[in-house]
């Protein structure tokens, strides 16, 4: 088991970082003077840290460098949404974006990170110092190497201004990696999606957060909708505005703390991108479709490579996970044979890799669903509606010829919690739903067809691996906001089969 070994001294670890992440200390190492002139001000790290992009060797630690140690505790909140307001009349902004609520305007500076499989970090790997400026959002991603499989690994995000010569802020956190691709997988993870920000049900964050992290997983899968430019007030109707909706959304405290404790994998969908249902060419005021996938890119501790990406932990799970809004046709064309959403080059990556992965468990985390079902009418961009019955068709079809035993899909998106299973073809789906309550609904209402469970609520998913001997176990179980179980599904699977 890669569970952490103490979790006690790592709680005190992060406790400790967090007078350093608000600025109360100034650590005595020193920062060069890269600019050779007057320090600029000593800049913070309001909105935390992210990791992601987690193999058995490498990881990404994402940093962003801030005006302010805190977000703006003060000035215009926006607690409306396009369910109680139409989204054409969300009230906007009646001054700057920095000056509202949740705001964490950024700061120029530079950044290293201090990493190390000891929490004390005495033996840690220091980065070389790296400039940020307004051109990226303040905001420096790590990539880091030659990393030790299934290892707990900490650091410390280390601020000071361009110029100057002290650490003016320490921001600390710790991640996991995957074990080797031959060791037994014994691993939790923990799956959430579609959080809105009036609707998060606490002024600190949405209750699935401490209740993520109380079960101690070894990642997560941040699965889409992690921000709604469309529907949550102010609309985003400039690339300052949207960045406005991550900094408010990432700078809850109970965000921070989960982030800066669990490794997680993200993707990206409609509201996050650009607005509802959104595909390639769209524009929301000045900001386009093509500004969503730059800024989400931005935002995520992502590379530069494709959305589409698979990651391997031990010899039991492999994830695909699935990029929905960049490669897909008009939503509205008729559906047949050239219509898609995953796109041509997608759909060979995703067969040929599916096909050539001998792992115990083969899972498809998708931003949206294949089984659903969804509603009949008002609802046409997933492989369970009707406009991408074609696709859908065909991918559900070459899962049941390919991985009729080992492969179910995880889905994002929709607001209620269901587990599925398609009526021809066999293909088992899991959605996790909403992050809060108050974001729960819009299902079509239970089918017996379909429905091993159906619940209009919100809460996550958590998936956790066992193996005893040549045994291999998966169980996966749907929570509610609190982290309640409300349904448990496991399978067992011979290794060498
Ligand atoms: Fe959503």
């Amino acid at each position: 088991m890669n569970s952490p070994k103490s979790p006690v001294s790592r709680r005190a670890f992060l406790k400790t970082s967090a007078g350093l992440a608000a600025g109360a200390l100034v650590v005595a190492r020193t920062a060069p003077n890269l600019a050779g002139a007057a320090a600029s001000p000593a800049p913070h790290q309001a909105t935390g840290t992210r990791t992601g992009e987690i193999t058995s060797t490498s990881a990404i630690v994402w940093t962003r460098l801030t005006a302010a140690p805190i977000r703006h505790p003060s000035g215009e909140d926006f607690m409306v949404n396009a369910r109680q307001v139409p989204g054409d009349q969300l009230p906007k902004p009646s001054g700057p974006v920095d000056e509202l609520r949740g705001a964490c305007p950024g700061a120029s500076g530079q950044v290293r990170l201090r990493y190390a499989a000891r929490e004390d970090l005495v033996d840690a790997v220091t980065t070389a110092w790296v400039e940020v400026t307004a051109a990226n959002d303040f905001i420096h991603q790590f990539a880091l190497r030659d990393l030790r499989p299934g290892t707990r690994y900490y650091y410390a995000s280390e601020a000071s201004g361009l110029g100057g010569t002290t650490v003016s802020s320490a921001f600390r956190g710790t991640f996991e990696t995957a074990p080797p691709p031959d060791a037994p997988t014994d691993v939790r993870f923990c799956v959430m999606t579609c959080q809105a920000y009036p609707d998060r049900g606490h002024p600190d964050g949405h209750h699935i957060y401490p209740a993520m992290l109380a079960l101690k997983p070894q990642f997560a899968c941040l699965t889409g909708d992690l921000v709604y430019y469309d529907n949550d007030a102010p609309r985003a109707f400039t690339p300052r505005l949207a960045r406005y909706h991550w900094e408010r959304m990432f700078s809850l405290p109970r965000l921070l703390e989960f982030n800066r404790a669990i490794g997680s994998y993200w993707l990206k969908d409609d509201h996050d991108t650009l607005d509802d249902d959104a595909w390639p060419g769209q524009q929301m005021g000045e900001f386009t479709f093509a500004e969503g996938q730059r800024i989400f890119r931005q935002q995520g501790p992502l590379t530069a490579g494709p959305t589409y990406r698979t990651f391997r932990w031990g010899r039991d799970l492999q994830l695909w996970l699935t990029e929905g809004r960049d490669f897909r046709s008009t939503n509205t064309i008729p559906d047949g044979p050239g219509k898609t959403i995953w796109g041509a080059e997608q759909k060979e990556w995703f067969k040929r890799t599916v096909t050539a992965s001998h792992a115990t468990w083969k899972i498809l985390i998708s931003p949206t669903p294949f089984v659903g079902p969804d509603r009949p009418t008002g609802k046409n961009d997933n492989h369970a509606n009707a406009g991408f019955k074609h696709e859908g068709d065909e991918l559900r079809a070459w899962f049941k010829a390919n991985v009729p035993d080992n492969f179910f899909v995880i889905c994002g998106d929709r607001h209620w919690q269901y587990h599925s299973v398609h009526p021809e073809t066999g293909l088992n789906e899991i959605s996790v739903g909403s992050a809060s309550d108050e974001h729960a609904g819009g299902s079509p209402g239970e089918d017996k067809r379909y429905h091993r469970f159906h619940l209009v609520k919100g809460g996550f998913l958590s998936v956790a691996l066992a193996r005893r001997g040549d045994l291999s176990t998966i169980h996966c179980q749907l929570h509610d906001v609190y982290g309640a179980v409300v349904y448990s599904w496991q399978q067992e699977r011979s290794v060498k089969a």
